[in-house]
């Protein structure tokens, strides 16, 4: 995993936005996984900006999403694919018909989800895949006791979950259990995963996710076996982990060595 520690939340979206800028310039028809959450939120309105200002084209983009509520169709304003089209999609040039998100108003889910995974397949896997995390070490929806293999699957929301996601919805509203989710093992075939947090609520999670043990009881430690994991936090996010000054230095190391190898 490259350790990428920055001073706040919004050297955090910039550095999440400057990946994606360069995928996008490097292969013009990404595959993009995308994720929902207040985390991304940033790091949207700064890939929305240099739409707009003709520095990147999602024309030739596909898009898959982590994740949705099962029971809510895409009208419900606490879907998230409603939250993609407010937060992205309506504010770029991608076509929306190449935008998917698992459908959370599915007849029968369990074919929904096999349908999503050969969607992905037949779209040529995911080149970069974007993260959050939960205060429980979630990735998607996948809770911790997730199988490290897992495919796209119908998961059950913890109370923790629930209760933190809360704030979304009013006190009257109904609030799924239950979600569709990619698994673990769908999110490691990504060629890229760029996981972002934020804040000192995540410091637990992100230190068990970095200098845990690879486990099902944190399945963001799954990344630990991942070929190109990018974590980026910032320093409240980071106060837990043990290694801060190393992951610094490494990663000032990598600057150095991009630099040399612009220079060539
Ligand atoms: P958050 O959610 O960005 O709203 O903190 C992250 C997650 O639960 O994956």
């Amino acid at each position: 995993m490259q350790i990428v520690i920055l001073k706040d939340a919004a050297e955090v979206a910039a550095y999440g936005a400057d990946l994606f800028t360069a995928q996008l310039k490097r292969k013009a028809n990404s595959v993009l996984g995308l994720a929902t959450g207040s985390t991304p939120v940033a790091l949207y309105q700064e890939l929305i900006r240099r739409n707009q200002q003709g520095e990147i084209s999602f024309s030739q983009v596909t898009s898959f999403n982590l994740d949705e509520y099962l029971g809510l169709d895409g009208s419900h304003p606490q879907s998230y694919r409603h939250f993609m089209n407010e937060q992205l999609f309506n504010h770029i040039d991608i076509d929306k018909a190449n935008t998917h998100v698992p459908p959370g108003d599915a007849k029968n889910p369990i074919v929904a989800c096999d349908e999503y995974e050969a969607r992905m397949t037949q779209a040529g896997g995911i080149d970069i895949q974007l993260l959050g995390i939960g205060r429980n070490g979630h990735i998607g929806f996948n809770e911790p006791s997730s199988g490290l293999t897992s495919r796209t699957r119908v998961k059950t929301l913890t109370k923790a979950t629930i209760d933190d996601n809360a704030r979304f919805f009013a006190a009257d509203e109904y609030q799924p259990h239950l979600s569709i989710t990619m698994g673990i093992g769908t999110i490691l075939d990504a060629k890229k995963v760029v996981l972002l947090a934020t804040g000192e609520n995540k410091a637990d999670a992100v230190s068990a996710m970095v200098e845990g043990p690879l486990t099902a009881a944190c399945p963001a430690s799954a990344l630990q076996m991942h070929r190109n994991a990018v974590i980026v936090i910032d320093e409240a996010a980071a106060s837990k982990l043990k290694d801060v000054e190393f992951y610094k230095h490494i990663e000032n190391e990598n600057q150095k060595l991009l630099q040399h190898l612009a220079s060539l």
